[in-house]
């Protein structure tokens, strides 16, 4: 038996006893066996998560480029790496193989180089999904730099906020941007967020949309000319296990941005071992994320952990609309797609078209679907599992965090029987803990709780980047020598885990502890409903009551509101119990999200609470224009 491949469940539950019971033995057979170190480690692991400081395959000496390009060169050289896929599809995919990915990494790097970027120096990339983007992080990762990806539909203080908080002193983008079938200035937002940025000394601009831009004399270089006259040659920097490899933000429920950082060595063994496993990729297999680069998704499922894997990895530039709401379909039978990873918020956009924008596709490349980012509901899980995976691709419900770099819990495809909204079982080297109120761990099944993870893994952050104090705070100290994920979860009967939504999401009603997801999944199954979000309110006698705001599919924006809301109420009382029929129902025409899809419920909060006077920055929000429509309507 292998440890790094899992066949079935048998297999499944001998790995995992092995990986809680000898830990160390287990992840250095794992570490032994499928990649390539310039030197061992002495220690596989210390850890002490009061203060907290874990350290993986200490002084091991590796660089992941090495792992994620050469390795593949000898065998694999002609394969595709990457292929692309643009924003319009009259315009050509590229296929990028192994050879030409490792030149061009090399080139990269060595401008780099040439504009004084050494190991540890950090740098702000904020790129569309172009080519460059993958190539740039790579570079990075070559010579020993840190990079800060910052997703590029952020706005000019986001991103001002963000390289500052890095200390970059480089700054990658483009002159613009193609999104569906609008352009995009990013060099203006660059522009703007370094009149507040006085440490970025260089920015390399790639030529994507060939706009006319302002190129700042002595700190802006066009890209494509410093390339063409790089040395193809460059010899990787030798870095250690626990040697920063990035920084990405992912905002808390206060305050600033969290620079969450991750080292080398560990981040690389376990995104690429998840990868293995949990889309079961085959040599020749081709495997698409639809996510941004910009995301920890990206970073661990269409880079480096496909790459580690010697894969054939899909970067997409465009969006789900564009032309129309059949393009990922069409992305699918065109490159014959195997392994598809998508959001619920995709799924749930894409379901409220009609099914002729998928009927006209060839699926059957596909053999299995993936969910990552919220809960996904029972109508969409089951709406992807028929229309998308014709019930015969596992759907993977993959639970994890920008903190935790890699999937946590999740099904193995043809290996753990699935379960619609259950990201079922942890993965091996997981050891997660439900708890009560009072800090108590809640052991065996049918219990509800906190989910913390009491054990180290290994691709976990090491800290946030100049704050290691907020990183105590924030999770390790809600519970003793334990990593708190800020979710709440279920263990069924069987042990599977369901994630209920993020804690500070559950609504005390009455007394009764509700989670938003489960009500939002009652409303959703209304026909007539298209999306959901329940926040609570204070409430005199109840402490505090819910606010549901309601989408509404074409087909019920003609109904009658009143006979709506009873049939909602209806439903929510017979899925849940009368206890979590909301107060008040309110139907808008969209929710405010984030650029991730998360709705943000902070907003809807305060409008529940009529406390519009304070609501924050709105600016980074993916439609900032819904919420004066919400508030105008509300009650
Ligand atoms: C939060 C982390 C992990 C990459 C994308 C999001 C929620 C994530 C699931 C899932 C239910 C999920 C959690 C988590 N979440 N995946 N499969 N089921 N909830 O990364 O922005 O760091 O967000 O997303 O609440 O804590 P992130």
């Amino acid at each position: 038996m292998s440890n790094y491949s899992i066949k079935n469940l048998e297999e499944y539950f001998q790995v995992y006893r092995k990986s809680v019971r000898e830990p160390e033995n287990f992840w250095e057979e794992v570490a032994e066996e499928h990649f390539t170190w310039r030197k061992k480690w002495d220690n596989v692991l210390s850890w002490d998560f009061t203060k907290p400081e874990i350290k993986w395959f200490e002084n091991a000496k590796l660089n992941i480029t090495e792992n994620c390009i050469d390795r593949h060169l000898l065998t694999h050289g002609d394969k595709t790496a990457i292929i692309w896929e643009p924003n319009d599809p009259k315009e050509d995919a590229l296929h990028i193989s192994y050879k030409e990915l490792h030149e061009r990494v090399n080139k990269f790097a060595n401008v780099l180089k040439q504009n004084g970027i050494e190991k540890g120096d950090r740098v702000c990339i904020y790129l569309p999904m172009i080519p460059e983007l993958s190539v740039a992080m790579l570079a990075c990762a070559k010579i020993g730099a840190i990079h800060s990806v910052v997703f590029a539909g952020f706005s000019a203080s986001a991103l001002a906020t963000r390289t500052n908080d890095a200390d970059c002193k480089m700054l990658i983008t483009s002159d613009g941007s193609f999104r569906g079938e609008k352009t995009i200035d990013l060099k203006g937002i660059v522009d703007k967020a370094l009149e507040d940025c006085p440490n970025v000394e260089t920015v390399l601009v790639a030529k994507r949309i060939g706009s006319d831009i302002n190129m700042k004399e002595g700190r802006d270089k066009w890209l494509q000319p410093l390339l063409e006259e790089a040395s193809e040659e460059c010899e990787p920097e030798i870095m250690d296990a626990e040697d920063p490899l990035f920084i990405l933000y992912t905002s808390g429920s206060t305050g600033t941005p969290k620079g969450m950082l991750h080292t080398t060595a560990g981040y690389m063994v376990y995104t690429a071992y998840t990868f293995k496993n949990i889309f079961q990729y085959k040599e020749n297999d081709v495997y698409w994320c639809t996510a941004d680069i910009g995301w920890i998704t990206g970073h661990s499922y269409i880079l480096y952990g496909p790459l580690a894997n010697g894969a054939t990895t899909v970067m997409f530039e465009g969006i789900p609309s564009y032309p129309d709401y059949g393009r990922f379909w069409e992305v699918v039978e065109k490159h014959k797609v195997n392994q598809f990873y998508t959001a619920p918020t995709a799924i749930r956009s894409l379901a409220k078209r009609k099914l002729e924008f998928v009927e006209k596709y060839d699926l059957s490349s596909l053999k299995v679907l993936g969910s990552v980012g919220e809960p996904i509901n029972e109508e969409a899980w089951h709406w992807y599992n028929d229309n998308i995976g014709k019930k015969k691709s596992p759907i993977v419900d993959t639970w994890w965090q920008t903190e935790t770099g890699g999937i946590m819990i999740s099904p193995i495809p043809y290996v753990t029987p699935s379960k619609p909204t259950y990201a079922t079982l942890p993965f091996p080297g997981i050891q997660p803990a439900l708890m009560d109120a009072e800090g108590k761990e809640l052991k065996g099944n049918q219990v509800d709780g906190r989910l913390c993870i009491k054990f180290p893994w290994p691709s976990m952050a090491r800290t946030i980047y100049g704050n290691h104090q907020r990183y105590k705070d924030t999770y390790f100290s809600a519970y003793e020598n334990k990593y708190f994920t800020g979710d709440g979860a279920m263990r069924d009967e069987v042990g599977y885990y369901r994630i209920t939504g993020r804690v500070d999401d559950v609504i005390i009603v009455s007394g009764h502890n509700l989670g938003t997801a489960p009500i939002e999944d009652a409303i959703n199954e209304h026909p007539a409903v298209a999306e959901s979000a329940i926040v609570g309110f204070p409430h005199e006698v109840k402490g505090n009551a819910l606010y549901g705001f309601v989408i509404l599919k074409e087909t019920g924006e003609s109904r009658n509101q009143d006979n709506l809301r009873k049939e909602i109420n209806q439903q929510i009382a017979d899925k849940i119990g009368p206890i979590a029929k909301p107060e008040k129902i309110q139907f808008v025409s969209g929710l405010p999200k984030t650029r991730s899809g998360k709705i943000m419920r902070r907003i809807l909060r305060k409008i529940a609470s009529n406390d519009t006077s304070n609501l924050g920055d709105t600016s980074t929000l993916l439609n900032p224009e819904v919420v004066d429509e919400i508030i105008s309507n509300s009650f």
